[in-house]
Parts: structure tokens; C-alpha cells; sequence
């Protein structure tokens, strides 16, 4: 594979298996700094997190486009700066010894996951309107953060439901690999991967079937599943063929999961 340059096979995965969802999971804040800690420390290989952009252009790690659900507030998230957000509690809402965790930057989170080993699924999540400026400035930093790394297992995956993002991501990023982020897998998906050079199709698993993940992986794709948190369901999507899972149940599907 070179990553980025039209080849798109992945005949074999050269990331993780054993995903780390947002970070966190089910055992830490989300889209955290202290959840990364806390997959690294259970010695988890790869994390998927949530990128989008704050109101001065800087991108940080949010899943939800509207403050509430884990960060306290109202309004959308882009309205904000990185300054301003890097100073609201995005870890109280999960549990109380987690009070103070900031919103933390991407480039800050990327430097950490780099320092301890840890791969990274960036998953470009722009605001509504934002899908181009969000895959640029993405791409951009992290093409700048990896330049002259040619090792494809250690560059990071950009992935996105946003067919827009992950193009402006290409045009910035034409070293770091993308995949397609999809919910069920849609009849087109061939094209749509070849379309923006995509090395991976990300898909739910409960709406997979062996005889789809065959022929996935038959084409040279890479094949990631969210969100898969049973052990049983986990083996069965491996004997399928499937590449690498993303769970939030990292404490049951252990990173050396077989
Ligand atoms: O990448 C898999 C998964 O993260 C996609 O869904 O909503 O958790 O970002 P979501
Ligand atoms: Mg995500």
C-alpha cells in the first residue's frame, strides 16, 4: 500500500485489530485525553476519536456538534474557541473524578497517542456546513505532524461519514490513508471508495453480513466495524474477514483479542 496514492489494497491490515472507541469507551470519558490514558494503560493499540473544528479554526476532539450531553452548555461547539473549550469540563459528566478534564486540542492529542505507541483512527466529524474546512485543516496538521514517515503502520487513518471532508482531507493529506465511514453498506461502495482513494470501508456490524465483508476484502479493502462490544460477535466478525474492530467495551474485547 502507499498510503494516499491511489493503491488501495489492504490485503493485510497493518494497524491494530482492537479499537479503542472515542477514545474512552465505556471506561472513560470520550474524546479525552484520560480516556487515551486509559486504553494505553490497558494496553489497548489503536484509538478512534472525533475531530471537528473550534470557532478559531483549531481543531479538537468532540463527537456531538452542540454543547450539553458531555461538555455543560448550550450552543454549537464551533461557536467557541479552542482556549474557551480547553477550559469547560468535558469528563465531570461521566464520572466525578474526571472533573476538569479540558477539551483537548488534536495536535495535542496527537503528540500524546505518538509518544506512547498508540495508533489513531481520526475520525473527521465536521460541523454542519464545515466538511471542507474541517478535512483541510485536519489533513493539513496531520500531514505536517507525519511528514517524511513512510511506514504505512505508522501513520494514522483519517475516516469520515463526510465525503466531502475526506476529499478536502486528500487534497491536503495525500500521505495519510482514508476510509470511508458508512452505517450500512451501501450498494455503490466500490465506487465510492475508489472515488476518494479510500484504503478502508468503515461499516456498523450489526448490519454486515459475511457474504459482504467477503467481498470487501476480495476488492483489497481494508474493513473496520463500530461499535462491536460482545466477544462472541467480535470472533464472528474476525472469521468473516474482518480487519479491525471498534468497541467501547475494550475491558471484555482485550487488545489481544482472538
Ligand atoms: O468510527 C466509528 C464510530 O466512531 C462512528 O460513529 O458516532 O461514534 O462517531 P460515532
Ligand atoms: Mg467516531
Amino acid at each position: 500500500m502507499t498510503a494516499g496514492e491511489g493503491a488501495v489494497s489492504i490485503r493485510t491490515w497493518p494497524y491494530p485489530r482492537v479499537v479503542a472507541h472515542r477514545g474512552g469507551g465505556a471506561l472513560a470519558p470520550e474524546n479525552t485525553l484520560a480516556g487515551m490514558r486509559e486504553a494505553h494503560a490497558r494496553r489497548i493499540g489503536g484509538v478512534e476519536f472525533d475531530v471537528m473544528l473550534a470557532a478559531d479554526g483549531v481543531p479538537i476532539l468532540m463527537h456531538d456538534t452542540r454543547l450539553g450531553r458531555t461538555v455543560p452548555g448550550v450552543g454549537d461547539v464551533g461557536a467557541f474557541a479552542s482556549a474557551d473549550l480547553a477550559r469547560m469540563d468535558a469528563g465531570a459528566w461521566f464520572d466525578p473524578r474526571f472533573q476538569g478534564e479540558p477539551v483537548p486540542r488534536l495536535e495535542d492529542i496527537v503528540q500524546w497517542l505518538r509518544r506512547h505507541g498508540v495508533w489513531m483512527n481520526i475520525e473527521i466529524k465536521p460541523m454542519p456546513g464545515h466538511d471542507v474546512d474541517t478535512g483541510q485543516v485536519a489533513g493539513q496538521m496531520v500531514q505536517d505532524l507525519y511528514a517524511g514517515v513512510a511506514d504505512p503502520a505508522g501513520l494514522p487513518l483519517f475516516s469520515s461519514f463526510s465525503a466531502k471532508a475526506l476529499g478536502a482531507a486528500r487534497e491536503a493529506a495525500p500521505g495519510i490513508p482514508r476510509g470511508l465511514l458508512v452505517e450500512g453498506v451501501p450498494p455503490d461502495w466500490r465506487t465510492r471508495l475508489e472515488a476518494l482513494d479510500c484504503v478502508s470501508l468503515h461499516c456498523r456490524h450489526d448490519l454486515l453480513d459475511a457474504g459482504l465483508a467477503r467481498d470487501i476484502k476480495a476488492a483489497g479493502y481494508g474493513l473496520m466495524c463500530y461499535t462491536v462490544n460482545d466477544p462472541e460477535r467480535a470472533r464472528e466478525l474476525f472469521s468473516w474477514g474482518v480487519d479491525a474492530l471498534c468497541t467501547d467495551r475494550y475491558d471484555l474485547i482485550g487488545a489481544d483479542f482472538r
